[in-house]
């Protein structure tokens, strides 16, 4: 099955559930690209590398090898929560910024995807790692709703059943922070592609998000 799926858009609009319920009904793998310049941010701190250079973050980029399956591993080290902390999150809009880590990790997920058969998620899946996607959606929300969102996420940190206001008004002010870099950097910003299908999940439940991607997916999947 050489099918590829596309999911991208900001942080907090549903893009790591959906892609991962998606590719379990499909029997797809699935790419979770932000993990992995979370990964090589964690990996370059550890190593002392300054995230500023990015000739040699794209180093560490270059020689990492990576585990991408339910666990986040780096060059054997498992970093699955490690890259979740709000420190990470800050890391890893850092180095995505920089075009020559972005030039690496792109030819990783090419090599990942050009099989087919696999869902991933990110920025610039739909319009830079492959435009020529079968399906290509972008998930979007409101800033508080995907704010509300992390907040009660139990993979990211910051998650905490019951979160208190205020503390959503911080992650909302991080979220909004983090959409600005991601999206005015010169290196490919986020963007719509101009063929994706926009879905606003504001107020939707998951298994809604799902089956209307799934509407999308399914006439791809025809003999
Ligand atoms: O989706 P995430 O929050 O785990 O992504 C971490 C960072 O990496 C975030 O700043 C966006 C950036 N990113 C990117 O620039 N391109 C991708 N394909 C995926 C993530």
């Amino acid at each position: 099955m050489d099918v590829l799926i596309a999911i991208d858009g900001p942080s907090g609009a549903g893009k790591g559930t959906v892609a991962r319920t998606i590719a379990a009904h499909l029997h797809f793998k699935h790419v979770d690209t932000g993990a992995m310049y979370r990964a090589v941010a964690w990996r370059a701190r550890q190593l002392g590398v300054d995230l500023a250079d990015a000739a040699a973050v794209a180093e560490v980029a270059e020689r990492a090898v990576f585990g991408l399956s339910a666990h986040i591993e780096i060059d054997g080290h498992d970093v699955t929560a490690a890259i979740r902390t709000t420190e990470m999150d800050a890391a890893a809009a850092t180095v995505a910024r920089h075009a020559e880590v972005r030039r690496v990790l792109v030819g990783r997920q090419r090599a990942i995807g050009q099989q087919g058969g696999v869902v991933m998620e990110g920025r610039d899946i739909g319009t830079v790692v492959f435009p020529e996607a079968d399906v290509k959606v972008y998930l979007d929300a409101s800033t508080e709703e995907r704010a509300r969102r992390r907040a009660m996420d139990p993979a990211h940190a910051a998650g905490q059943a019951g979160a208190m206001p205020d503390h959503v008004v911080q992650i909302a002010q991080a979220l909004e922070a983090r959409d600005l870099s991601d999206r005015t950097r010169t290196a490919s910003p986020l963007t719509l592609a101009a063929d994706a299908v926009y879905i606003d999940t504001t107020g939707m439940p998951i298994h809604a998000v799902v089956s209307q991607v799934m509407d999308l997916i399914r006439p791809r999947l025809l003999p």
